[in-house]
């Protein structure tokens, strides 16, 4: 069977970490979507590494770690990631298999992405810049290079067909970009790739299925910046939702049993676009430092706010979410009151679903006020050891939401997590 791990919210949930945490239970890891512009974060030997296309199940010795059909893979950041993992003496040739029909994300992506965020200016999406956008356009457009056409001899031809076609859409934005250094980064990663385990990625996860092995599929970015379902058109490109398993794997439906969501115990966002619960003050500016808030992609700073439960409650309802990861709760730690949004106010009316277009209507967060549990948490172990007042928190949101917090991290250590 395969269980999930995804974000509930708009990216940097702690992911990396839940994955990391739960990987010894299952044989199998698994990304199913996005690319580079993950940063998902894990300390290993109390290192902070910071991976953006490998799973998160890397550094368990004995686990396989697929990168699925799904993906957008840039080789020039898989090789930077591949090293790293490497140094801790993990051998990458073992554990990772790369599926055939990955989509590669080729240099002139990345000068794309940078020419369409500058011509949307004020309205920018505030992408990561690694390419993603037109990786998928070229993916549903039927242009891509994929992982498997590597090992044909007509790679180069193509290539050279695929650039020229982007130079002229760079030609047309009025774009220039020297692009050589990271075409010859491009190729040298590529004379990598090759080495590595390139596989029929849809057979062999069902094989491996078929044998009993349990998999687990990490999620990236957070169900918000869904392409369909998120704050369009501020949102990634792919579908990060738990449906975005069965194509970005290959797997049935009815192959998926668990869907664990993370969320922070607040809400961060990175990048423009709506976020009603958005505390552009002193609050959030205490969150963000205590919280440690700047992108582990771009380092940017995130933008910080109150839990969003109406949008919560509707990620849950996409993914089919059984049970909840609650992160980050000690960043709450020393606040005397915290807030959960419970409504959206749209032309004074109270609604409790998510808008159709968040961007064309103003939204005033209806909230109900807490008292914040004032005590550090970050060492607590057990569930009963639990402040009183987080409880009651959790337990509102459990209700609001209709599925169960089942765990709450504490700590970006391994080890800092309950199971309630
Ligand atoms: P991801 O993209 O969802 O994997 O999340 P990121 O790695 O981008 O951001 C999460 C950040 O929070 C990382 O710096 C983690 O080390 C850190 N983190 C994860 N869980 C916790 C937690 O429970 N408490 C604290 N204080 N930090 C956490
Ligand atoms: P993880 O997996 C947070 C955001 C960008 C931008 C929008 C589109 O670490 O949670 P893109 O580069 O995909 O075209 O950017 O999505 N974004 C993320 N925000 N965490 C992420 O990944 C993100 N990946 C993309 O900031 O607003
Ligand atoms: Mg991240």
């Amino acid at each position: 069977m395969v269980d999930v791990i995804l974000g509930l919210q708009w990216g940097d949930e702690g992911k990396g970490k839940i994955v990391d945490y739960f990987a010894p239970q299952y044989n199998i890891i698994a990304r199913f979507q996005g690319g580079p512009n993950a940063g998902h974060t894990l300390y290993v030997e109390d290192k902070k590494i910071v991976l953006h296309q490998i799973p998160s199940g890397i550094f368990h010795q004995d686990k396989i770690n697929i990168i699925g059909n799904g993906v957008v893979l840039d080789p020039v950041t898989l090789k930077r990631e591949c090293d790293t993992v490497a140094s801790f003496g993990i051998d990458v040739k073992k554990n990772l298999f790369i599926a055939q029909r990955t989509n590669l994300i080729i240099p002139t992506h990345r000068a794309l992405d940078k020419a369409s965020e500058l011509q949307k200016a004020e309205s920018k999406i505030g992408s990561t810049l690694k390419g993603i956008g037109p990786a998928y356009m070229d993916k549903t457009g039927r242009n891509a290079l994929r992982v498997g056409d590597l090992l044909d001899k007509s790679f180069i031809t193509n290539y050279i067909k695929l650039r020229l076609k982007h130079q002229k859409l760079l030609d047309n934005f009025h774009f220039i970009e020297e692009i050589s250094a990271w075409e010859e980064e491009f190729f040298e990663a590529i004379e990598f790739l090759r080495t590595l385990n390139i596989v029929n990625g849809e057979y062999f996860i069902n094989n491996k299925i078929s044998e009993g092995k349990r998999v687990l599929a990490e999620g990236a970015q957070g169900s918000m910046l869904d392409i369909d379902f998120g704050t369009f058109p501020f949102v990634t490109s792919s579908s990060t939702i738990s449906a975005g398993v069965c194509t970005g794997l290959g797997i049935a439906p009815q192959k998926i049993n668990q869907v664990l969501g993370v969320t922070k115990a607040y809400c961060t966002r990175v990048g423009g676009g709506p976020f009603p619960t958005e505390l552009d003050n002193a609050i959030g500016e205490r969150i963000r430092k205590t919280g440690n808030e700047f992108g582990a992609t771009t380092g940017r700073p995130r933008r910080c706010g109150w839990i969003d439960l109406v949008a919560l409650k509707y990620t849950c309802m996409l993914n089919g979410v059984t049970q909840v990861v609650m992160t980050k709760a000690d960043v709450l730690d020393a606040f005397e009151e915290l807030k959960v949004c419970t409504a959206y106010k749209i032309n004074g009316e109270e609604k409790a679903e998510v808008p159709f277009q968040m961007t064309r209507v103003t939204i005033e967060p209806v909230y109900k006020c807490f008292t914040g549990w004032n005590r550090e948490s970050t060492k607590i172990k057990e569930a009963v050891l639990l402040p009183s007042d987080m409880s009651t928190y959790i337990a509102f949101i459990n209700q609001y939401i209709g599925a169960p917090v089942k765990y709450v991290s504490n700590g970006p250590g391994r080890e800092q997590i309950i199971t309630l």
